[in-house]
């Protein structure tokens, strides 16, 4: 016997040996991207100059930037809709529902691997699917066939027993393992369950598991393929896709871990982390502004039944609003069919369309100082798009008691607990999903004004003749920090020069033209302290500096996936090797590294890096494997997977 995860990994395995720690290459069967990674994602696909993607299924989802309120969205959805026909990649038309919810319904198949460009793609692991966010450029890398690299991960299986009890739900569940593990617990993990207790879950709770379990930091999280995956795929069609894959036993893990559902009670993430777990009950009392139901985590047709049924015949508390975004199409066609979505119209809820919406801040902004209960996965500072607000994570249930009572209070109040079967069959539509040309050489590319093309990723040069510091930051800077996320600046993930201008604009707004000016007289270096480019992992605070010229960084030390990025996009990362040389160097000075190609190819270190403005020379190093030399020497992954 073994775990599902390495049984998955192994059948995969096309590079290295499964031993903790080490990097293994795995052929990638599904990819999946949304639309505000995923215009970059095609742009770099487009990069590789291929006729067709080598996946045996990709799908390209909108539903991140589905406001309109001018022509960027819009022509980004045009754009992704035309690469996908021609590239033969089927595409999730904006109002088709959230990514991973259809994902789940529509394509996840035990046993297969997925890669997608968004942290939640281990809901398919609900599926008996091994399913990682990565970033677009990864995603771009396996649909043109190449490997996905990850380090072996240790497998941590999670034993469920007992039976969760009326009111406590699979959020709970989620909610108690980021208790125990908090927010770093799953990191070089895949976290696995087992145990008597899953045959008590279908397969949208194990997904909203499964969803969740990226705030972990868990490489991703799998159940079992069994009889009740078997059903699932049953009703939506797809009996074929089925496969068992009998779950694991305590011997197959490297670590265990226990979880008595029968003994869980409702629980709730404080702000601003969901790892900031205690029992609903210490916060009873608490008046609420604001509910929100829906997000990947928590919009399947089940729970969207039991809020209906729980909200028949009530109406919202005056002094809260309640806001419900069904996760997909399907969700919404079966609640309207079986009335239910009457239920929740009548209560007064606020129904938006089947997308991300509120759950990055998009359309449903909560009051100055509001306090907000939501079923989403992140309570991040500003995530609900007021930085004021503060945002507390609970099931569907204990959302809808919230939104009758106008308090966090105790969901049995509501009554008894409705039970919910799924339907043995429900309509299928699969209209709003489109598939690709049949011959993709006659698509005509559309490409809106907010979709610019890819810069050159360069080559490494010989030398760095004269590379000038533009910035100098301390300890601890964040992805925010450098690449700013929110409403005005996420429709630009499709125009770099665009996006560019917003780097380190909270810390220093003149920071983007420094750094463009000295593009073409040898480009620019950034130092910095400790920890750096800790964080969201977004691709775009690589590529945004990469386009405005940056040669390289010096750090105290980076962040895992900001240093990952910056090899990917080309851009040197070094490290002090006498960390107190950080305080000799100031802005503007300028910098030389002689001979740094044949350093980084020979794998030659200590570096040394001649300070021309002081007139010093200090040490720097590198943390690079043989392949990152050879993707940094070639300018980035992009040019290193068109190679290979
Ligand atoms: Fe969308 Fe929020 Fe999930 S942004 S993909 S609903 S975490």
């Amino acid at each position: 016997m073994t775990s599902i995860a390495k049984s998955v990994l192994q059948k995969h395995l096309v590079e290295g040996t499964f031993e903790v720690g080490k990097e293994i290459g795995i052929k990638i069967d599904h990819t999946l991207t949304q639309d505000a990674t995923g215009t970059m994602a095609y742009l770099q696909f487009e990069a590789m100059k291929l006729d067709h993607v080598k996946t045996e299924l990709s799908v390209s989802f909108v539903d991140h930037n589905t406001l309109q309120t001018d022509f960027k969205n819009p022509d980004d959805h045009r754009y992704l809709q035309s690469v996908a026909a021609k590239y033969g990649i089927k595409f999730s038309r904006p109002g088709n529902g959230i990514c991973h919810q259809v994902f789940l319904e529509r394509f996840a198949t035990p046993g297969k691997t997925l890669v997608g460009s968004d942290s939640h793609t281990p809901t398919a692991g609900g599926m008996g699917q091994i399913a990682i966010g990565v970033g677009g450029l990864d995603v771009a890398v396996a649909m043109g066939g190449g490997l996905f690299y990850l380090k072996t991960p240790k497998i941590l299986g999670i034993k469920l027993t007992g039976k969760l009890p009326d009111y406590v739900t699979a959020k709970d569940v989620i909610l108690e393992v980021l208790r125990i593990l908090t927010v770093k617990g799953g990191r070089g993990k895949i976290l696995e369950y087992f145990g008597p207790g899953i045959k008590t879950l279908s397969v949208p709770e194990r997904a909203t598991i499964t969803n969740m379990g990226a705030e972990t930091g868990a490489t991703t999280s799998i159940f079992p393929s069994d009889e009740i995956t078997k059903e699932f795929l049953k009703m939506e069609g797809r009996e074929d896709h089925w496969n068992e894959i009998p779950e694991g036993t305590e011997e197959d893990y490297d670590e265990i871990m226990e979880i008595n559902l029968s003994e869980l009670e409702p629980m709730v993430a404080k702000p601003h982390s969901p790892g900031n777990v205690v029992k609903l009950s210490e916060l009873y009392g608490l008046k609420v502004d604001q509910v929100s139901i829906g997000s990947c985590t928590n919009s399947s047709l089940k729970d969207l039944e039991t809020v209906a049924t729980l909200l028949k015949g009530r109406k919202i508390h005056p002094d809260t609003v309640l806001g419900i975004s069904p996760g997909s199409r399907q969700v919404m066609t079966q609640l309207a069919k079986d009335g239910a979505l009457a239920n929740i119209i009548s209560s007064g809820a606020r129904v938006f369309e089947s997308a991300c919406g509120p759950c990055i801040g998009m359309g449903f902004a909560p009051k100055t100082g509001a306090i907000v209960v939501r079923t989403y996965n992140r309570n991040f500072f500003g995530r609900t798009g007021n930085k004021s607000a503060q945002a507390y994570l609970v099931s569907p249930e204990v959302a809808v008691a919230v939104a009758v009572y106008g308090e966090i209070t105790d969901p049995k109040k509501l009554g008894a607990y409705p039970k919910f079967d799924f339907p043995k069959k429900i309509e299928l539509d699969d209209s709003m999903i489109l598939d690709p040309a049949e011959d993709g050489s006659k698509i005509e590319i559309i490409r809106g004004p907010n979709i610019a093309p890819l810069p050159d990723f360069l080559p490494l040069t010989e030398s760095f003749g004269s590379v000038k510091v533009v910035i100098k930051v301390e300890d601890d800077i964040t992805t925010d920090h450098i690449m700013p996320a929110g409403a005005k600046i996420l429709p630009l993930r499709s125009n770099l020069p665009e996006i560019s201008k917003h780097v380190f604009e909270q810390i220093d707004p003149d920071f983007a033209e420094r750094a463009l000016k000295e593009k073409p007289h040898g480009g620019g270096a950034i130092i910095a302290g400790d920890n750096y480019g800790q964080g969201s992992s977004r691709e775009h605070a690589a590529l945004a500096p990469m386009y405005l010229g940056i040669k390289f960084k010096i750090a105290k030390s980076f962040a895992r996936i900001h240093r990952d990025n910056l090899i990917n996009s080309g851009i040197l990362p070094l490290t002090f090797v006498n960390p107190e040389d950080f305080d000799k160097l100031d802005l503007g000075d300028i910098l030389t590294i002689p001979n740094v190609k044949q350093s980084i190819r020979d794998g030659i270190k200590p570096i040394i890096v001649h300070n021309k403005t002081k007139h010093l020379d200090f040490k720097v190093t590198y943390d690079l494997s043989d392949r990152d030399r050879e993707i940094i020497v070639l300018g980035g992954k992009l040019n290193y997977a068109s190679q290979k």
